[in-house]
């Protein structure tokens, strides 16, 4: 179940709540909802959640309130790509709830959860990692016995044009998260404190830009990071490891390679090139396209996690990669044959013809490669996909959902895309 706030339906429905427009500031968002989960959402009759106070509102059914409670799972960032589709897989391939604490930034899609609208194992909750006193509530509500934390900000040319989200959102809201947890850890039982988990999702960029000639990454690589985003991100990535360290917080960190998949926002390169090029617009390749990462299905990435929750070492990293690397360029032209195989254009043409050779991102890595063994030996994981198997997959699904594209573009994504390929046509 999606326990939405911010839309006027469930505002008439918790008059009870006692809480005025003025007390909530935030509720000017509900366009990413769609009519019908709004209407799926007016239907169903609910039980007052505990946590509604200022700002926030949020639902729960009963999944709990018994004297026998549910075990289930906090995810924060579960509106984005990769947190949606661990949400989506969790849903369908688990009984166990999970809560879902999502801000609803621009890569924020509520419509990548509507196969779930009306799943009552998962509630929705809109807010900020950083903000203590709800997430404090949410975990004393719900208790969880795990909190994965996907929430970030992700995109290393948004971290270039603006910093200062990265810091905020990355770096303290990590930070805040990790108060909040700590807390609620510290007042767990012997037993939920022995078996609780904080996974901290995070990236191979921490370990900065290697030579062609380089072994992969291995999790004992120094954290050499050169963009703000992975800056941040390695930030956060040391507040954890201190976290347990210092007070003993049963934590897990994951550093994954470049995933592709399904709900994937169009301001990143494999969705980017798809829409450009079924648009007929240009294919916009940086530099010389010879920047080389190591490509990850996100599905992949998602049993990885699950893994990792599953049976990961307290304390430990683990490195996560596809064993697909690949230079950009080869990505692009891929990604260009599929769809002259799928959707021909009608003059015969490749979509390969679109692509352009654009000025290269600041400060742009040039090769990301994840030695993934760590995750074979100890857990047994190894990605399903390989590269062509994977990518198929990608382009095939985007050719069968337009309209979740289009309501994408139809949003602050656009002006972003101006802002970075002014001027670029083919
Ligand atoms: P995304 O940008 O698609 O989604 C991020 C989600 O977090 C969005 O739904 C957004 O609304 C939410 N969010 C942002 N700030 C928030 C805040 N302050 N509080 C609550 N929610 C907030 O990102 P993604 O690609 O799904 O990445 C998820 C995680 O995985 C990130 O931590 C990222 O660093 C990491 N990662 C991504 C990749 C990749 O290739 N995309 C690879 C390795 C690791
Ligand atoms: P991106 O998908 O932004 O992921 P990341 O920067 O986290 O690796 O970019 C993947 C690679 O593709 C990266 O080397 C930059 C390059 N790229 C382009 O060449 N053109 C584009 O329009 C974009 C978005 C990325």
């Amino acid at each position: 179940m999606v326990g939405y706030i911010d839309i006027p339906a469930v505002l008439e429905e918790t008059s009870t709540a006692g809480e005025t427009e003025a007390d909530n500031p935030s509720r000017d968002s509900p366009a990413r909802l769609t009519e019908s989960m709004i209407q799926a959402r007016r239907k169903r009759p609910l039980d007052r959640g505990v946590c509604a106070q200022k700002q926030w509102i949020t639902f729960t059914l009963n999944l709990h309130s018994n004297t026998q409670r549910t075990s289930m799972i906090l995810v924060t960032g579960g509106a984005g790509f990769i947190g949606g589709n661990f949400v989506l897989d969790w849903c369908f391939g688990s009984d166990e709830p999970v809560v879902n604490l999502d801000k609803l930034t621009y890569a924020g899609n509520l419509e990548t959860l509507a196969s779930i609208a009306d799943n009552q194992k998962h509630i929705f909750v809109q807010g900020d990692i950083g903000d203590r006193s709800l997430v404090a509530c949410l975990l004393a509500d719900h208790r969880p016995r795990a909190v994965i934390n996907f929430a970030a900000e992700s995109h290393v040319d948004r971290s270039i044009h603006g910093p200062g989200d990265f810091i905020k959102t990355n770096i303290e809201g990590t930070y805040n998260l990790l108060e909040s947890v700590r807390g609620y850890w510290s007042n767990l039982n012997d037993i939920e404190k022995h078996s609780f988990r904080f996974l901290h999702v995070s990236t191979d960029e921490v370990y900065g830009s290697l030579s062609s000639t380089d072994p992969a990454f291995t999790e004992t690589n120094r954290y050499e990071p050169n963009s703000p985003y992975s800056a941040s991100k390695a930030a956060s990535d040391h507040l954890v490891r201190a976290w347990h360290h210092t007070y003993g917080l049963p934590v897990l960190t994951t550093n994954c390679s470049n995933n592709y998949g399904p709900y994937h926002f169009p301001e990143k390169l494999i969705p980017l090139m798809i829409v450009n090029a079924l648009a007929g617009k240009s294919l916009p390749v940086y530099g010389d396209g010879m920047q080389v990462r190591d490509w990850l299905y996100v599905k992949d990435h998602c049993s990885a996690i699950r893994c990792v929750l599953r049976a990961g070492r307290l304390g430990e990293t683990y490195n996560i990669g596809g064993w697909n690397e690949k230079p950009n360029i080869e990505i692009v032209r891929t990604v260009c044959t599929l769809l002259d195989e799928f959707r021909p254009k009608a003059d015969g043409t490749s979509y390969a013809a679109q692509i352009i050779y654009v000025t290269d991102r600041l400060g742009h890595d040039r090769r990301y490669a994840i030695d993934a063994r760590k995750m074979e030996r100890e857990l047994g994981w190894k990605p399903a996909e390989t590269f062509t198997t994977g990518i198929r997959k990608t382009v095939q699904w985007y050719l069968d959902n337009p309209k979740w594209v289009a309501n994408v573009q139809s949003g602050a994504y656009r002006d972003w895309m101006q802002k970075q390929y002014a001027g670029a046509t083919p």
